[in-house]
């Protein structure tokens, strides 16, 4: 069911996909959806989180030890892992350790910018006729191992595959919206 309007088609056509077709993406590409993706708001603009884009098949083949979603590491275009950057410096300005937030509001926060980012790549990729798949199914220490991230410093947060899809995604059992929705 297509509306005519590009927004609403793309989010009601925006499905799970977990097999894609191999196919690489040019970093180019990737880079002009993250670029836009990145302009999501963040909670007092910080800015927190960053996008690993791992698009080495070999790297994706280390990284299957980690996770049980290994069809869509091994299959996709590209994983893009955001992370929350928990020293959360602002590179144009020298880091002050007092301006540092509680390590805890810092995760949850950053727990709460990254969905914003991740579901404006996830909607950016399917308009340029890409599919996604966010993940959280995977073991954040391993990946900082594997990946080489410090853990005092990098926080994995979701996982977003990305491709051209080989069995398409289908639209999810959804609530209805008096069950989701109330008024006061
Ligand atoms: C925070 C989050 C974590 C998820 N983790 C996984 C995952 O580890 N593996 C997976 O296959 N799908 C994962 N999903 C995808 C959900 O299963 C999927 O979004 C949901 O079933 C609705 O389907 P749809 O994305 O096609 O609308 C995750 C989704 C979200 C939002």
């Amino acid at each position: 069911m297509t509306t005519n309007n590009p927004i609403i088609d793309i989010m009601q056509t925006r499905h799970s996909v977990r097999q894609y077709d191999g196919q690489p993406i040019d970093r180019t590409e990737l880079n002009r959806l993250l670029t836009t993706a990145f302009l999501a708001p963040t909670a007092l603009n910080q800015q927190p989180i960053r996008a690993l884009v791992i698009d080495s098949p070999e790297v994706r083949q280390q990284l299957t030890a980690a996770t049980g979603n290994t069809s869509q590491l091994t299959t996709s275009a590209a994983v893009v892992l955001f992370v929350n950057d928990l020293e959360n410096r602002d590179e144009a300005k020298p880091f002050q350790p007092a301006q540092r937030p509680a390590p805890t509001s810092h995760q949850a926060i950053g727990a709460l910018d990254v969905g914003l980012v991740a579901m404006q790549f996830m909607l950016l990729a399917k308009d340029a006729g890409y599919d996604t798949n966010p993940m959280t199914g995977f073991d954040a220490a391993m990946f900082n191992q594997i990946l080489n991230l410090d853990p005092r410093r990098y926080q994995p947060l979701l996982l977003v595959s990305v491709g051209q899809a080989a069995k398409a995604g289908k639209l999810a059992e959804h609530k209805p919206l008096s069950q989701l929705v109330d008024y006061r």
